[in-house]
């Protein structure tokens, strides 16, 4: 796990980083799809914005699969806050793509399990994620891996904590009660098989969690801790979400920018 601490916009950063990889996937072809995970949430809003912007400067997304990391259970699709309607108002709307190329899990499918299940399935079909890009939850969940997630986890239905319903119900008119209990994710067994992961972070409310993440020993009451192990993590973060970590923390795990 490497942490690349950044005055620059972390959202640029990252498309950037995505877009870098999908040209090279695309000028060597070695299976038909790159297969790409993306996230929700506040932090990716500007991630969106600018891949949007690259494609429009000639980014194509024909040979990208991709596959979201977590919906709400219940929220019906069409709900201004479900993670399918952010997603095209986000980004899918404004990009060329056949509709065969999205996956989000389908938080109100008749048999919940059974989706899961066939989600982890498809991923493994189209030969496993090779970048998976994510946020972090000031509780250090990454998805919807709540504190206590097995860190061998694969994509299931899970019940959201009191901390996770109240940094979410901003965006359901700051109610509490409006906001869904239960959520569909992939796992942290899922997001370790992934090729490569970024983690995007920004700001003083994930200072703590970045804390545990680089300080503290691996352990499931901090979820991001399980990507120490993963040999290609890169954690990006702005000043204020890297302020707890220490300077020879930073010295040992920093990089000032991606390795190739
Ligand atoms: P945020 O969410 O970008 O809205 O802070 C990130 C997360 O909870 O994973």
């Amino acid at each position: 796990m490497y942490l690349i601490e950044t005055e620059d916009n972390v959202g640029f950063l990252t498309a950037s980083y995505i877009k870098n990889r999908i040209e090279t996937f695309v000028s060597t072809k070695s299976k038909p799809y790159f297969v790409l995970a993306l996230p929700t949430g506040g932090t990716s809003v500007d991630l969106y914005r600018n891949l949007v912007k690259f494609h429009q400067e000639g980014l194509s997304f024909d040979k990208v699969v991709t596959f979201n990391l977590d919906e709400y259970v219940g929220l019906p699709e069409n709900h201004p806050e479900s993670y399918h309607s952010f997603m095209a108002k986000n980004f899918f709307d404004h990009i060329k793509i056949q509709k065969e190329q999205i996956n989000i899990l389908n938080g109100n499918a008749a048999d919940l399990y059974k989706e899961c299940a066939n989600y982890e399935e498809k991923i493994k079909n189209y030969g496993g994620i090779d970048l998976l890009i994510g946020g972090i939850g000031q509780n250090g969940h990454i998805a919807f891996n709540e504190p206590e997630s097995a860190f061998d986890s694969s994509t299931r239905v899970v019940n959201l904590t009191s901390n996770t319903i109240a940094a979410n119900a901003r965006f359901f008119n700051n109610d509490i009660s409006l906001v869904p209990t239960r959520a569909l994710t992939v796992g942290l067994g899922t997001i370790m098989n992934a090729k490569e992961v970024i983690i995007m972070a920004t700001g003083p409310k994930k200072a703590q969690a970045l804390y545990h993440a680089f300080e503290d020993k691996q352990s499931t009451a901090w979820p991001v801790t399980v990507l120490q192990k993963h040999p290609r993590t890169f954690i990006i973060a702005d000043k204020a979400a890297a302020a707890e970590i220490s300077k020879t923390t930073k010295q040992n795990y920093g990089l000032c920018s991606f390795i190739n």
